[in-house]
C-alpha cells in the first residue's frame, strides 16, 4: 500500500475552497441556505467551506455509504437521515467526491421529493471518467482523473481521511 506525494496540496485546496465559497456567497446573496454535508467523506470540506460562505445558514448532515474498500456496492445505505424538514428551503448539498454518481443521484431524488425551494450541489472533486449516472453539479472544486484518492476526508477502508492534502492511493506496487 502506498500513498503518493500530494496530488492536491493544502494550498491548492484552500485556494479553491475560498473561490467556491465566494461564488456561492454571491449566488445566494439575500437568501438563507440549509447546507447539508454528506458524511462521512465530506466532513472536512464541509467544515472548511461553510466557514467561508457569507450567507446565513442552517446546517444538517446525511450519513450514507455505498463503498466497500475501493468499489461501490451500487447500493446506497442511509445510516442517518436529515434532522431538518427541507420543504421550501434553499438546500445546498456539500459532497467530497462524485465518482459513479450513484450516491448523489439517489440523495438528490430522495431530497427533491421533499419539495425544497431549490436544491444545488457543491462537489469538491469530480471524477468524470467513472460516471454511470448523470447528476447536475452546480459547483465543482476540481475535475480529477480515474485514480483512487485519499485524504481531506476521503478514505480507503475508513483510513487516511485525516491527511491534510489529497494523495493517490495504490494498493499494490
Ligand atoms: C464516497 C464519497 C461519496 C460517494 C461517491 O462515500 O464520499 O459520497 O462515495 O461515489 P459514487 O459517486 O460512486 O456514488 P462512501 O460510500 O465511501 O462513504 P463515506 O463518505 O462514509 O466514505
Amino acid at each position: 500500500m502506498i500513498i503518493s506525494k500530494p496530488f492536491l496540496t493544502v494550498e491548492q485546496i484552500q485556494n479553491r475552497v475560498r473561490e467556491l465559497a465566494a461564488e456561492i456567497s454571491e449566488d445566494y446573496k439575500g437568501k438563507e441556505i440549509l447546507s447539508v454535508g454528506i458524511l462521512r467523506g465530506a466532513f472536512i470540506f464541509f467544515a472548511d467551506i461553510v466557514r467561508l460562505i457569507q450567507v446565513p445558514m442552517e446546517i444538517d448532515f446525511l450519513n450514507v455509504s455505498s463503498y466497500m474498500k475501493t468499489e461501490t456496492s451500487g447500493e446506497i445505505k442511509i445510516h442517518t437521515d436529515l434532522r431538518e424538514d427541507i420543504k421550501d428551503k434553499d438546500v445546498l448539498l456539500i459532497e467530497d467526491i462524485v465518482d459513479t454518481g450513484l450516491t448523489l443521484n439517489y440523495i438528490r431524488n430522495r431530497l427533491l421529493s421533499r419539495q425544497p425551494a431549490s436544491l444545488k450541489i457543491c462537489a469538491f472533486l469530480d471524477k468524470k471518467p467513472r460516471r454511470r449516472v448523470e447528476v447536475p453539479l452546480d459547483y465543482i472544486g476540481f475535475e480529477i482523473p480515474d485514480e483512487y484518492i485519499v485524504g481531506y476526508g476521503l478514505d480507503y477502508d475508513n483510513k487516511f481521511r485525516n491527511l491534510p492534502y489529497i494523495a493517490i492511493f495504490k494498493k499494490n506496487i
